[in-house]
């Protein structure tokens, strides 16, 4: 196995995708790194964790940044043939491939509000509530309102969302998901003002602000709804579990939040 390599995809339209189908089937528009992912994600959540396929790809990907950790696997075309004396007459002949083993998601603020303790979740939606417009909404038409306070969120900071790591059963062990998580954070340290909403563009009424200072901009809080047995995982890489958030079920795997605040410094405000 080569060095592995690690691709970014900025947030990117995902028009005519669809899970399951051939790649060369699918409208040539899809970016590659995102077909990448999603072949990642298939083999995890849905062959592997049982996750209903139709549930996997979502309205947030589209407005995500999403990495993609690959490996050059080497394999053997033709095998080596020697003589009787040991000399070779036929090289081995072999292809590397660059195969994509993990993937993460990095999704902007705002985001459908804190899930409930204790609720059943399936594609986002509450079990046992109508399917109204708080439980499974199109981003765009999400609020920048108040959530409810958590132990690490006063329910108005805006925060980014990591989800989606999901590294492929054979590659696991070996530091990949650690390597997206390292990547992903940071790059947004890097990038600090790329998800805040430009005022200009929405104004300042729809970003529920009256001044330019009071609009939304990220100040480095990063929330992540983990599956209960990786939460050691995002531990290790800095995340603490919001006990306020208390526990709940997404497509039947309980989850719980956590969060981690990652020091940025001053920035701009994006006008
Ligand atoms: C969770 C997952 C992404 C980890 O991938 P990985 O590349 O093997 O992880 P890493 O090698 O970076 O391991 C990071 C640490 O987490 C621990 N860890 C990894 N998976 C774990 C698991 N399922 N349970 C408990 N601990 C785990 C490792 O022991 C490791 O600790 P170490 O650094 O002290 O050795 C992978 O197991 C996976 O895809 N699981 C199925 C999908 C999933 O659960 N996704 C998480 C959604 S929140």
């Amino acid at each position: 196995m080569g060095t592995p390599f690690v691709s970014l995809l900025e947030p990117s339209k995902l028009e005519g995708f669809q899970l399951g189908v051939p790649r060369d089937t699918l409208p040539s528009t899809i970016p590659r790194t995102f077909l990448d992912a999603m072949e990642v994600r298939e083999e995890v959540f849905v062959k592997e964790q049982g996750v209903p396929q139709e549930n996997e790809f979502d309205v947030d990907d589209p407005r995500s940044c999403h990495w993609v950790i690959y490996v050059s696997v080497n394999k053997t075309e033709v095998p080596e043939i020697r003589n009787e004396e040991g000399n070779v007459v036929r090289p081995r002949k072999s292809s590397t491939r660059s195969t994509p083993v993990g993937t993460i998601r990095m999704v902007p603020f705002p985001h459908e509000p804190h899930p409930k303790p204790g609720g059943d979740y399936w594609d986002g939606v509450l079990k046992g509530e109508a399917n109204d417009a708080n439980s499974h909404d199109i981003p765009s038409s999400r609020p920048f309102v108040q959530d409810r306070p958590t132990t690490f969120h006063d329910g108005k900071e805006p925060y980014i969302k990591l989800g989606r790591l999901a590294v492929v059963k054979d590659y696991r062990g070996y530091r990949f998901a650690g390597q997206l998580v390292k990547n992903a954070l940071d790059w947004i340290k890097a990038n600090p003002s790329f998800f805040d909403p430009s005022i200009r563009e929405l104004g300042l009424e729809q970003l529920g602000a009256s001044t330019e200072a009071q609009a939304p901009q990220w100040r480095g809080l990063v929330c992540v709804h983990a599956q209960e047995q990786v939460a050691k995982a995002w531990a290790k890489w800095g995340f603490e579990i919001d006990e306020g958030m208390g526990k709940w079920w997404e497509e039947g795997i309980p989850h719980v939040g956590m969060f981690l605040r990652l020091d940025i410094g001053q920035k701009d405000i994006r006008i």
